[in-house]
């Protein structure tokens, strides 16, 4: 029955972890079905075709093996490159990080200044600069890529001193603008980097996670829709990564505080 079924949650590595545990706090009762590409990670530096391949083939496994009664594209750079057509083609609810996050900035930011980091891919894309612009047209935006943040992250590399003074010497890049008060953390990698990202900009500058936003957009098409999980036993979450599991495994087990099932998929199976 639909309304038991999981959700689906894809991302290039283990930054959407950041979404589902975000998903997981406000709808404690849903199941999640997370798959990380990190064998292919990062996909921020990749052409858009190769980003929308590997995400088809993320989708249609979720599809295959678990029938997902809703899709969080939770990845930057997958929402700029295939969100619309993945939302096209599929009969069930699907969600991009990028219009939360816009949405987010906005309600927050006073001065209509807002900085945005993100892979390369997401940052060319201008998907984020669109997306803030279709909400309020005369916001100003910086953006900046961050190429080397994503494989910091994913390396578990998350506070050391090259760690500090890698942020630190990029974000020296974005800081000119006096009037900006929000940054879009605009990869879904990044709040993993948040204490040193927080250090760097300082307290005048509020950092902004999707996560939150996208948690509460996927709540209320799950009421809309009448497709809460009505089960009353525990969601049992299922992991699946092209990368290695026991990785994947010990950061699910520090991010979200589970002792989780990680399955490998091989590049051949998908
Ligand atoms: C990446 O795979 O390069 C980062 C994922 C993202 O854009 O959120």
């Amino acid at each position: 029955m639909i309304v038991n079924q999981p959700i689906g949650v894809i991302d290039s590595g283990v930054g959407g972890l950041t979404v589902a545990k975000e998903i997981m706090r406000q709808l404690p009762n849903e199941e999640i079905v997370y798959f990380g590409d990190n064998l292919r990670c990062p996909y921020g530096p990749r052409p858009f075709t190769e980003v929308q391949t590997y995400t088809w083939q993320m989708v249609r496994y979720l599809l295959r093996h678990h029938d997902i009664k809703m899709l969080v594209i939770a990845c930057n750079t997958a929402t700029a490159a295939v969100y619309e057509q993945i939302k096209e083609a599929l009969s069930i609810p699907v969600i991009g990080v990028i219009h939360p996050g816009a949405r987010s900035a906005l309600k927050e930011s006073h001065t209509r200044h807002i900085g945005v980091i993100g892979t390369v891919g997401t940052i060319n894309s201008k998907a984020y600069v669109h997306a803030l612009h279709d909400i309020y047209k005369n916001v100003v935006v910086t953006d900046l890529a961050c190429p080397e943040f994503v494989p910091l992250v994913e390396s578990g590399d998350l506070n050391s001193r090259h760690t500090r003074d890698v942020i630190r010497e990029r974000l020296n890049l974005i800081k000119h603008d006096p009037k900006m008060d929000t940054l879009i953390l605009g990869c879904t990698h990044y709040p993993l980097l948040r204490e040193v990202i927080k250090d760097v900009v300082g307290d005048k500058i509020q950092l902004i996670d999707s996560g939150e936003e996208t948690a509460r957009e996927v709540s209320t098409i799950l009421y809309h829709k009448n497709i809460k999980r009505k089960l009353e036993t525990k969601p049992h979450h299922i992991f699946y990564t092209t990368g290695s599991p026991s990785i994947m495994g010990m950061i699910v087990q520090n991010w979200l505080a589970l002792f989780p099932e990680v399955n490998t998929v091989s590049l051949e199976e998908i």
